[in-house]
């Protein structure tokens, strides 16, 4: 059997993540050069002088598509698929996409008449680029990966958070699920934490025209620290009202963990302000709260 030469291709969104996963495969690294022309449109080039770099090799392209002060995922989409375009005719012979934080994958559902899938018009794209691996951590809507006409793997960051709390060796813990939504992930991070961690739910409406959420239930957290884990916090609306409830209910210390702490506007201060302890994220967004690393889980699954 043959085994191709491999590469990694470091997106500017990714520079810290893309990086440590070549240092962890122990290949090179390339990263990109971008700018926008003066009538909005992105620019990128692969930073090499010669395209025989990537002729006939094995790429793999890391890029997650979370918005940041300096680009939002509309940029790091088409920066992402301006990579697999280049390399793909510079001659790699097999392109494998890294993308941590899928964009759009919230919009998997038609709540209003007249609205758009596009969750699923992204797999489609994706799969227009003719990519052959796909892998992205804790899909906020895993099902949309079955339409990928490529292999497309959902990874589950759950223990790698657990650990990072087990850590701190904390006692009287109970994980809470922001929403039904994240009962499943709560679970897997209750697990990974040790048996018999219990996990409790709150209720969470959101108003389908404005966005508002209204979160409610009756919890007993008294003398407990609580964990509240999601996948991703966006605005911190869902942390913060998941905060305030927890409080209300008798909870010392609280952690609000996310895969993609994507802390948008005055997240931050939203999540704080309501009461938590420490804000947890993942390199799957390149920011502060950034305590954990995806890259060796990543790397277990390229290999
Ligand atoms: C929603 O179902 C997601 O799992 C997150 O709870 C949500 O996207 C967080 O958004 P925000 O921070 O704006 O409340």
């Amino acid at each position: 059997m043959r085994f191709l030469e491999k590469i990694v291709i470091v997106g500017p969104a990714s520079q810290i993540l893309g990086v440590k996963i070549a240092l962890e495969l122990g290949i090179e690294s390339i990263n990109t050069d971008i700018k926008k022309f003066p009538d909005g449109e992105n620019y990128l080039r692969i930073n090499i002088e010669d395209e025989t770099i990537i002729a006939g090799k094995e790429v793999i392209i890391v890029q997650s598509t979370g918005p940041s002060a300096n680009a939002d995922q509309n940029a790091r989409l088409i920066e992402l698929f301006m990579m697999i375009d280049s390399v793909k005719r510079m001659g790699a012979v097999k392109i494998i996409a890294v993308i941590p934080y899928l964009a759009y994958t919230r919009q998997d559902k038609i709540f209003r008449p007249g609205e758009s899938q596009f969750a699923y018009a992204i797999i489609a794209m994706i799969n227009n680029f003719g990519i052959d691996e796909l892998y992205s951590v804790d899909v906020h809507a895993p099902i949309v990966l079955s339409e990928c006409t490529c292999k497309a793997i959902n990874i589950d960051s759950m223990k790698l958070l657990a650990d990072y709390i087990k850590s701190k060796e904390i006692q009287n813990i109970v994980v809470v699920a922001p929403d039904k939504g994240a009962v499943e992930r709560s679970s897997a991070f209750a697990n990974s934490l040790g048996e018999n961690v219990p996990v409790e739910v709150f209720e969470k409406v959101r108003d389908v025209k404005t966005g508002e959420i209204k979160m409610s239930g009756k919890l007993n957290l008294k003398d407990k620290n609580v964990v509240i884990a999601d996948d991703i916090i966006s605005t911190g609306g869902t942390m913060a009202s998941a905060i305030k409830l927890a409080k209300t209910s008798g909870a010392e210390k609280v952690f609000a963990v996310a895969t993609h702490a994507l802390l948008l506007g005055q997240a931050k201060f939203r999540i704080i302000k309501a009461g938590a302890d420490e804000i947890i994220g993942t390199d799957s967004i390149d920011n502060e709260v950034c305590k954990v690393s995806l890259a060796k889980i990543i790397v277990d699954y390229l290999k």
